[in-house]
């Protein structure tokens, strides 16, 4: 099977462009931050501190978490139910990266990932895929951009799905989320050894795509 791995910090544009890949490489793509995500609502859903890890650890024997493609695109289950929609809410991010920084969690998660990229051509993005997840990966990327860039781009989306938070706000929170998702013990994001860092600063998102496709296309050849 073939693997191409997309890590980055929130908001750099992976998963629209990930997806944008899988789609042309006839692919699956897999959005490992909802599984996190689906664990940081459930943790928040059993009015559980998604911070203290004794408590997280505790809730992972009340969680199941699954994934679905339905029409090509995935579906995140938790405890049976289809919480695809929530798990966007801004107040989720930060619950998704608390419980991301146990070890637990990982553990939890690890397999669901391994197994779909066993069993499927996958375009997975992340924080650890090209580190952790699949360092065996055909294409690692590293996918960043400025704060500010990030942060401009993920007050847009949430505004064009009607969540009102200022630009500030915003900044402030992708700031601290990737401070949280580099500094952690465990796998923490950070560009593997072996992956190829673009930078999307001042691109739009097709221009970002068309260079993602052809640094792809090159490197799948060799
Ligand atoms: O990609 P995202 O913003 O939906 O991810 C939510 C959080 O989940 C992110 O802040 C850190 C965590 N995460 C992770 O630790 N490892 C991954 N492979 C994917 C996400």
């Amino acid at each position: 099977m073939r693997a191409i791995a997309i890590d980055g910090p929130a908001g750099a544009g992976k998963s629209t462009i990930a997806r944008a890949l899988a789609q042309s490489l006839g692919y699956i793509y897999v959005d490992t931050g909802a599984l996190y995500r689906a664990i940081g609502l459930g943790v928040t859903l059993l009015g559980l501190d998604t911070k203290n890890p004794e408590e997280v650890i505790s809730a992972l024997d009340n969680i199941t978490v699954t994934i679905k493609f339905v029409d090509e695109r995935q579906r995140v289950f938790l405890n049976g139910h289809d919480v695809s929609e929530e798990i966007r809410k801004p107040e989720i991010s930060m619950a998704a990266s608390n419980v991301s920084a146990i070890g637990q969690v990982r553990d939890f998660l690890f397999s669901l990932q391994k197994d779909m990229a066993t069993k499927n051509n996958v375009v997975m993005d992340g924080r650890d895929i090209g580190t952790v997840v699949l360092p065996e990966a055909d294409v690692k990327i590293f996918l960043t951009a400025s704060p500010e860039e990030r942060a401009r781009r993920r007050y847009d989306e949430q505004l064009a799905k009607g969540i009102e938070e200022s630009y500030e706000k915003v900044l402030e929170e992708v700031k601290k989320r990737d401070y949280n998702d580099m500094n952690r013990d465990i796998a923490p994001l950070k560009c593997a050894e072996d992956a190829i860092p673009v930078d999307t600063t001042g691109n739009t998102l097709e221009q970002s795509i068309e260079l993602l496709k052809q640094i792809i296309f090159d490197n799948l050849e060799k």
